[in-house]
């Protein structure tokens, strides 16, 4: 009898047993859930998966910019193309961003607007400092600066140099018609320049190269968008700014170059020029004392075709690319709201002083000199 009672007791342990273990199993499972899923064996996974859907992909945080007066050329999807992800939002909920932008020439306000809590400010400006209203009353407000000057924080130029991929590439060179080349310096310009005297200094160029000037500041006219086919004829194209400002190069100077026209520019303006261009490709006025040695230099150029020729190299290695739309400096806005870090941690004092730097010798624009 003894030996049957325990005989028929010892499935029923076993059976509890194994219950126990499974159950254990199941909990352990349960409890480790992704984790544990992750380091089965693959065949395991597969039963384990049966049980525990896996986790779902953390979504991306996105920050929140509003452009407080957007202008026309900023477009509402700035950030889309971006590594991280911002979203543009509206003016009127501002209170709610994480970053607030000001189009700096457009601001027309005595006093300034609410700061929130934690907010990062940015003024953006494309524009020489004389086009920019003052801004005495926003002190301790803005954190970043968005503009064409290197030394912002969020540096935007006009265009930029990229190597290209299909150096050597024999289809991508590009013939220049030097017997099309009939003509010396043109010009295109719609308003005169009064700030950098420009017109003055191609009367007193003139003296010595024929300078052919298209637009409201001279005789010739160039048909609208035609702009490319008027300088076919000319061996240099005048690159004069409308301001001598600190790194104030505009998409007028770089447009030949995005463009490859085949005329070589004659830059004149503030900027180290050579901070922005391909070495080699254009030919600097501020290079001679007067504008008769410019001339003089120019004339010697345009009759000696090789040595014309080499200004044009830089284009079997590099690309111009026009960065107008700011994308290059609002996706840099976003990669730094997504990390912050001490060393973007900032806070001018004087936005003013910073856009025009005080007072001499710091100033932000040159005083003509080279009219001689
Ligand atoms: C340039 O040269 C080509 C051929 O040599 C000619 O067809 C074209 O009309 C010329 N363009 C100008 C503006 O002279
Ligand atoms: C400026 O002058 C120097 C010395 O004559 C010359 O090497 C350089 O290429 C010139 N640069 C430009 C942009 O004209
Ligand atoms: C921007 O300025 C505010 C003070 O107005 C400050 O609290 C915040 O930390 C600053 N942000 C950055 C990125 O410097």
């Amino acid at each position: 009898m003894a030996s049957n009672s325990s005989s028929s007791r010892f499935p029923l342990m076993t059976m509890l047993f194994s219950l126990f273990l499974i159950l254990g199993i199941a909990l352990y499972v349960v409890l480790y859930q992704g984790t544990t899923v992750i380091n089965l064996k693959p065949h395991m996974r597969a039963i384990g998966s049966m049980f525990i859907a896996p986790p779902p992909p953390k979504p991306k945080p996105v920050k929140r910019v509003t452009y407080y007066n957007r202008p026309p050329w900023i477009s509402q999807h700035v950030f889309d193309t971006c590594d991280d992800r911002c979203e543009m939002i509206s003016s009127s909920n501002y209170k709610n961003s994480d970053a607030v932008v000001f189009h700096a020439p457009d601001i027309h306000m005595g006093t300034p607007l609410r700061k929130y809590r934690g907010q990062t400010w940015v003024f953006h400006a494309m524009e020489p400092p004389f086009l920019i209203p003052s801004f005495k009353n926003w002190k301790r407000l803005f954190n970043w600066t968005l503009s064409y000057r290197r030394d912002a924080d969020l540096f935007n130029p006009y265009s930029t140099f990229t190597r290209r991929k299909d150096v050597g590439n024999k289809d991508t060179q590009h013939i220049i018609r030097w017997e099309n080349k009939t003509r010396n310096l043109g010009w295109i310009v719609s308003h005169c320049g009064i700030e950098s005297q420009r017109l003055k200094y191609v009367e007193k160029l003139k003296q010595t190269i024929d300078v052919d000037a298209f637009g409201r500041c001279g005789k010739l006219h160039c048909p609208r968008g035609q702009w490319q086919e008027c300088l076919e004829r000319y061996k240099f194209y005048a690159s004069f700014e409308n301001a001598l400002c600190i790194d104030y190069i505009t998409e007028k100077s770089f447009r030949v170059f995005e463009r490859n026209v085949d005329s070589i520019p004659v830059t004149r303006g503030a900027p180290d020029y050579s901070m922005f261009l391909p070495p080699g490709s254009f030919v600097n006025t501020r290079n001679f004392s007067s504008s008769r040695n410019l001339g003089t230099f120019l004339k010697r150029l345009s009759d000696d075709k090789p040595t014309f020729m080499t200004y044009f190299k830089w284009r079997h290695y590099y690309k111009a690319e026009d960065q107008i739309d700011s994308k290059m400096g609002f996706c840099e806005l976003c990669r730094r709201l997504h990390n912050p870090t001490q060393k973007y941690r900032r806070l001018y004092e004087d936005i003013d002083e910073w856009l025009r730097q005080g007072s001499l010798p710091r100033r932000s624009c040159r005083p003509v000199i080279d009219i001689i």
